[in-house]
């Protein structure tokens, strides 16, 4: 599609190939069983600007749109799709929320910090009773003076302890107005009161790793509020709109390496006298995969669009992130499928993006609550 992109978007995206050679697939594997948190690779994201690549240049940021975030982003999963979730909560959801709802003390204090990865972007919304019903969260904030208590445990946080993070927290500030009593948080590890809690051990994207967090007699500053008080759903609802751009980009990063590794292995595997790519039952699903990747590709591309243009793309990046988490699947079970036995051990890549390619299904919204983003908004 090289077609529809502009010279400089082509060079991010071949920059952000360069680095994914060079830094992350000759490691991804083993840090991937290990399911280490990749500070290192994170430490040069940050150098080479990556950490802050939509984020304005006045902060430190990349100034770059989010279809060149989106063809980066792509690159990277390619390598190791764990990796695009970390990067895209730090990027869309965390410093893009600062960007977006921020003073400008705010900015000047984390996004600098953000944009070169010295500090790490988390988004903490879930809870054990508030997933897809993101509303009913029970974590609690209340003003005392200048500060916040907030006091609750929040669920499924991407983020390691060992970094310098930066949470943007949701907690209820009028628990009886529901969607209209939540607010939202900038926490730091300045604050007492707040911990890790336990660790998931999860299928894949186990590099991202997944943590409770128990706030206890949290002591957040009144400058730490995040916009107007009581709006909090509703930035939570914007942060994920662009967030969905980043989870279907990650899928496509997983269908994509999928696509790769099938084919190559296709053309090498030799079965009745002749590699299997010559097979018509390969060659058919080859021209499927590639087929759903192409859409979700181009559906991606739109939504990443919509947004550089100031357009509302709620029902656009829904539409994104639900066919790449669905051909993301598809892909990769194809892939397994190509690959035959072998496909099934660690010996080749494709069990790995079989397991990572499920959970875009599910987080940043499930596929369920994709399609009634889209039908609500097809209805309006
Ligand atoms: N942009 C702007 N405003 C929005 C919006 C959007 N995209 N979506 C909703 N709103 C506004 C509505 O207009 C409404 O405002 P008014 O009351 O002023 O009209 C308000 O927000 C409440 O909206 P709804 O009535 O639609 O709220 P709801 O309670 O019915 O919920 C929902 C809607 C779509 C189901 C929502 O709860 C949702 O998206 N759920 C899924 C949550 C989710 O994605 N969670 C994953 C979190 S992060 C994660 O997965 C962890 C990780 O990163 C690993």
């Amino acid at each position: 599609m090289d077609y529809l992109l502009t010279d400089e978007q082509k060079m991010l995206r071949d920059m952000a190939a360069k680095f994914t050679a060079n830094e992350i697939t000759p490691v991804a594997a083993e840090m991937e069983k290990a399911g280490r948190f990749p500070h290192d690779i994170l430490k040069k994201a940050g150098e080479l600007g990556l950490m802050g690549i939509t984020l304005p240049e006045e902060y430190g940021g990349g100034g770059m749109d989010s279809v060149g975030y989106m063809l980066a982003m792509e690159e990277i999963g390619k390598g190791l799709a764990s990796l695009v979730l970390i990067m895209s909560t730090h990027i869309s959801l965390a410093a893009g929320s600062i960007h977006k709802f921020g003073t400008d003390e705010q900015k000047q204090k984390y996004l600098p910090d953000l944009c070169s990865g010295k500090k790490v972007g988390s988004f903490s919304l879930t809870e054990a009773g508030a997933g897809s019903d993101a509303a009913g969260l029970k974590t609690r904030a209340e003003r005392r003076g200048d500060t916040y208590l907030i006091n609750g445990t929040k669920q499924f946080c991407t983020l390691d302890p060992d970094c310098d993070n930066v949470i943007i927290l949701f907690a209820l500030t009028e628990p009886e107005l529901k969607t209209k009593g939540i607010s939202a948080f900038i926490i730091d590890k300045s604050m007492p009161g707040w911990r890790v809690g336990k660790k998931e051990h999860k299928l894949g994207i186990r590099t991202a790793t997944t943590s409770e967090l128990i706030f206890e007699d949290c002591e957040v500053p009144a400058a730490n509020l995040l916009g107007e008080e009581n709006q909090g759903f509703k930035y939570a609802m914007i942060a994920l709109d662009s967030g969905r751009i980043g989870i279907a980009t990650q899928a496509l990063a997983v269908a994509k390496a999928s696509i790769e590794a099938a084919t190559e292995y296709a053309k090498n595997r030799e079965q009745f006298g002749k590699p299997i790519a010559a097979l018509q039952a390969i060659q058919w699903m080859i021209a499927d995969m590639n087929t759903e990747y192409d859409a979700s590709w181009l559906l991606t591309y739109r939504a990443a669009l919509m947004k550089d243009q100031g357009l509302r793309f709620s029902r656009e990046a829904a539409m994104a992130k639900l066919k790449a988490s669905e051909t993301a699947s598809f892909c990769a079970d194809a892939a397994i499928q190509i690959h035959g036995g072998y496909g099934y051990t660690e010996d080749f890549p494709v069990e790995r993006y079989y397991r990572d390619a499920r959970i875009t299904r599910i987080y940043e919204g499930t596929s369920e609550i994709q399609r009634l983003v889209i039908a609500l908004n097809s209805m309006k």
